[in-house]
């Protein structure tokens, strides 16, 4: 696991670099969610691929950029689902965006997760950590240096309602507008790493992408977004839903699968499955 975190250290290190100084066009190809690929988003996967490459615990990889899963080394247990640039289209407007990995034993799915991480690049580069527990840590001159261990609170005052309004349910607007009257802020970047790390370091809130005629199933796909954020979330003393259950107790089809998805502390968790509950 060593061996992991540090190719993601050097991975984060690399990508901060391609933020900085590379130009972001589209390139000719679709990814397997059908979104058209930056340039910037193929080289954050060679990138991550390469560091990989040279970490012999490591079975297998999955990224969103790549249709399948590629073998790396047959006497590796590890399994690793990762999205290279998470948020790449806030690339251009300056805003946050990261890298998510889930380490998987044995093979992919939520049961296997041993452990999660996402790195931040924004104004600060920052990688979190979890394994028992949540730890986040901060680049600085060149090395990733431990800060704290993260701990979410029983209630939190934000609220990031992803997906277009447009399209949701009346009982799940209806959801989000409670915790708006209650006094909750919104925060909302379009980035679920920045979004779901400031949950997390300001103590708590929700996060949700709900399912919507148009994508029944949300849009954050599990392997790579969900269950990371999910084991991040378990981790750190909060919880995790598509609505009714837990979310890492889902079933996985295909690698690119998506899943509705809450990230919440317990209080607004608590308040999305009384509101779904009673939707059949
Ligand atoms: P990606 O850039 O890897 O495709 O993911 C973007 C995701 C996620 O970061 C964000 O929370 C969500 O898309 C935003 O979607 P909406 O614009 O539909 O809210
Ligand atoms: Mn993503
Ligand atoms: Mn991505």
């Amino acid at each position: 696991m060593r061996d992991i975190f540090n190719a993601i250290q050097k991975s984060a290190i690399r990508i901060k670099e391609a933020i900085d100084v590379k130009d972001i066009g589209y390139s000719q190809q679709e990814n397997s969610s059908g979104e058209t690929q930056l340039q910037l988003d193929i080289q954050c996967d060679m990138i991550i691929e390469e560091e990989f490459s040279n970490v012999t615990s490591v079975h297998t990889i999955a990224s969103e950029e790549k249709e399948h899963a590629q073998l790396m080394h047959n006497e590796g247990k590890y399994f690793i689902a990762y999205d290279p640039l998470d948020g790449s289209s806030l690339v251009d407007v300056n805003l946050s965006v990261g890298s998510i990995f889930g380490i998987y034993e044995g093979d992919f799915g939520s049961q296997n997760m041993v452990a999660a991480c996402y790195v931040v690049y924004g104004p600060r580069v920052e990688m979190v950590f979890a394994e028992n527990k949540t730890k986040l840590y901060l680049l600085q001159a060149g090395a990733f240096e431990f800060v704290k261990e993260i701990r979410l609170k029983e209630k939190g005052n934000l609220n990031a309602p992803g997906g277009t309004q447009q399209h949701w349910a009346p009982y799940h607007k209806e959801l989000v507008d409670s915790f708006f009257a209650e006094g909750y802020r919104l925060r909302y970047s379009g980035g679920m790493v920045p979004d779901l790390h400031q949950i997390l370091l300001k103590g708590g809130g929700l996060f949700s992408y709900p399912g919507t005629l148009d994508k029944p199933n949300g849009k954050l796909r599990k392997l790579f977004e969900v269950f990371p954020f999910a084991f991040i979330y378990e981790k750190s003393g909060g919880r995790a839903i598509d609505g009714k259950g837990d979310l890492m107790k889902l079933p996985h089809a295909n690698i690119h699968d998506t899943a509705i998805c809450f990230f919440g502390s317990n209080y607004e968790i608590e308040r999305v499955k009384e509101v779904y509950a009673q939707q059949g």
